[in-house]
């Protein structure tokens, strides 16, 4: 196995390793490099919808695709779901379609988000749909010791009502008042299921509230909260290769996924692991 940092603070390539056939010798390197490091990208796996489940698995209990993707009929990969701007026989294969996707984590709008997002590459596209990553221990450490005290014991409202898309969920209303969103509240700081580590924890910047404030100083903190964490020296790019299989602590990151042109195939298998906690 041979592995290199990605940047300073976050993102571990690994190379040289089949996930199906890791002892657990092997896969402990790489679930302690994906505690340290917060994303992994393994290079060249080639996984059927099973194997990637099972190899899910391994980072523990699989959690149901979310609400509005479709459950599969196959027993053994019912956990997972797929990311694609295709559509066949009218219809979409999977979810996000081709547009940007903001900064979001994953579930955040539920009262105990995944710890793990698997994301296999099966159809990648050159042309932008690149994903970006941050971390967001990183960006807590080294704040503003003024920006942090603001965060001091504030919950953040996390909506429910949007994809990261922007596509209103099924059975949900547009929200016009965000202090009555439906969601989800986690503290800003938020301390790792694992690690105890403490990470920023923002979910995302659409009808978010900080929870018990005026909604305009709500704004005006939470863009000031983005404006830093999204900040070049917390992130990393991933430019995908077909075959990579990139697996990230949704506890400790952020992502966000560019547009791409939407005549070209991109297809990604999906699953995500429960929190301990
Ligand atoms: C996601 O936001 O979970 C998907 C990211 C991607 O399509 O690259």
């Amino acid at each position: 196995m041979e592995i290199r940092n990605l940047t300073p603070v976050i993102g571990a390539e690994i190379t040289g390793v089949d996930v199906r056939t890791l002892d657990d010798a092997g896969f402990s390197k790489i679930e302690e490099l994906w505690l340290q490091r917060c994303l992994i990208v393994v290079r060249d796996q080639h996984l059927t919808p099973a194997e990637l489940c099972a190899f899910g698995r391994r980072f523990g209990e699989l959690e149901p695709p979310p609400a509005s993707e479709a459950r599969r009929r196959d027993e053994e990969a019912a956990e997972m779901w797929i990311i694609s701007n295709v559509v066949e026989n009218g219809k979409p294969i999977g979810a996000l379609g081709s547009g940007e996707a903001e900064w979001h984590t994953d579930m955040s709008y539920i009262p105990s988000p995944p710890s793990a997002s698997v994301l296999y590459g099966r159809e990648v596209v050159t042309d932008g749909g690149r994903t970006w990553f941050g971390n967001m221990m990183a960006a807590l450490e080294s704040m503003p010791p003024d920006l942090r005290e603001r965060l001091e014991g504030r919950t953040i409202n996390h909506d429910a009502s949007y994809t990261s898309a922007g596509d209103l969920r099924k059975g949900m209303q547009a929200v016009t008042n965000v202090t009555a969103a439906p969601g989800a509240r986690h503290p800003v700081i938020r301390p790792h299921s694992v690690t105890a580590r403490e990470a920023l924890f923002t979910g995302r910047r659409t009808n978010s509230w900080v929870v018990g404030m005026d909604v305009a100083e709500s704004e005006k903190l939470l863009d000031e909260i983005w404006a830093w964490c999204t900040r070049d020296e917390f992130l990393h790019v991933h430019e995908w290769r077909p075959n990579d299989l990139l697996v990230w602590d949704n506890r400790s990151t952020i992502h966000r996924r560019e547009a791409f042109d939407a005549s070209a195939r991109r297809v990604m298998w999906r699953c995500q692991v429960r929190d301990v906690a």
